[in-house]
């Protein structure tokens, strides 16, 4: 009998995926995949204490607010803990910027990466077990190495992205990023505790019939377009799918085809999603699938950010359905 069908090979790790991609980038072989490392070493963390999440007292309210105004879940501070450590530890990234914290905090001052970070995406949901994720951006910093570390290096557009990606948080867990090179992801096989390649270069449909928004919002909608727009939707009758989580609602697009609403509301005339935190991140993984994301008037990408919890609107996914969404916008 082959030996291959006696025992099945478990494919590609993602440790053995970063190694045999180090000459995408050449300049920085051995950081860059120590940071990437880093960030799937504390999603395991993260992973685990999820799991847990009904047992042990983790759930719940902090009682606290971050910079946006958000209620703080414990799993949100204990999730930017994990991660903020393993970065400090693996010494690749000189300053970390996350939703949950008001400024920078300096990690090292001779790495070469600045990490943008939600640590814990869809909070609401931890606490009936819904799907949720992270969300993370790696910049190279503009200042030199070995010198303080500027609030210039963080906010970069994210066309200055070197790599992002997502971590969810679901029916099974899954890591999904791009370096530039196309979008794999990659799914947790707990008992190895290995992240191993499931989704080899990923693509989204050019056209498909689900939409995702937050329709309740719609008496508050500050764009006319979004209306007219949302009306063609069901002239065509998709299927509406909206979780609340970001992670998990890009995520099911991404594989199925479809698109994405933010937009802004009387009381989020920004739009609520962070720039720096999420819509940058999925953009660029977005895009690299062959998608489209947009603020209404232009590429989410070509944003320059001028403070780190800066918010847009958010028109993501199939690149047709966003390019009818951004017509029906120009309308008015
Ligand atoms: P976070 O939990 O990081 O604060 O993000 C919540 C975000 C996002 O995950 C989700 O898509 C959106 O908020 C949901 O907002 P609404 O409840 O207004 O629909
Ligand atoms: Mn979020
Ligand atoms: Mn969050």
């Amino acid at each position: 009998m082959e030996a291959s069908r006696i025992a099945i090979p478990i494919g590609v790790t993602l440790d053995r995926f970063i190694r045999s991609n180090e000459s995408q980038y050449p300049q920085s072989v051995g950081d860059f995949s120590q940071l990437l490392r880093d960030i799937a070493l504390a999603s395991k963390v993260v992973n685990r204490e999820i799991n847990k999440a009904g047992l042990i007292d983790i759930m719940g309210s902090s009682g606290s607010h971050n910079t946006g105004g958000d209620d703080q879940q414990k799993l949100d501070i204990l999730a930017d803990i994990r991660f903020s450590r393993a970065l400090l530890k693996g010494g690749a990234a000189c300053a970390i910027i996350s939703e949950e914290a008001d400024s920078m905090s300096i990690l090292n001052i001779n790495g070469k990466y600045i990490v943008a970070i939600d640590p814990l995406d869809g909070s609401s949901n931890i606490d009936v077990n819904v799907s949720i994720g992270t969300i993370f951006s790696v910049y190279k910093r503009l200042s030199n190495i070995g010198e303080p570390v500027t609030i210039e290096d963080c906010l970069q557009c994210g066309t200055e992205q070197v790599a992002a990606g997502y971590i969810l948080y679901g029916s099974s867990t899954m890591l999904v990023f791009t370096t530039g090179q196309g979008v794999n992801g990659f799914t947790y096989e707990a008992t190895l505790g290995e992240y191993l390649l499931s989704h080899p270069n990923i693509i989204i449909k050019p056209e498909a019939n689900t939409y995702s928004i937050n329709e309740g919002n719609s008496n508050s909608f500050v764009q006319e377009g979004i209306h007219d727009y949302l009306n063609e939707c069901k002239v065509e009758q998709f299927a509406g799918r909206y979780i609340g989580s970001l992670v998990a609602d890009i995520h099911r697009n991404l594989l199925k085809g479809g698109i994405y609403l933010y937009p802004a509301t009387r009381n989020n005339p920004d739009g609520k999603l962070r720039i720096m935190f999420e819509a940058n991140s999925l953009a660029f993984i977005v895009e690299q699938a062959g998608g489209k994301a947009s603020d209404g008037i232009q590429r989410i990408l070509e944003i320059v950010p001028t403070s780190i919890h800066q918010k847009t609107p958010l028109f993501i996914g199939s690149s047709e359905m966003v390019k009818k969404l951004e017509l029906a916008l120009n309308k008015y």
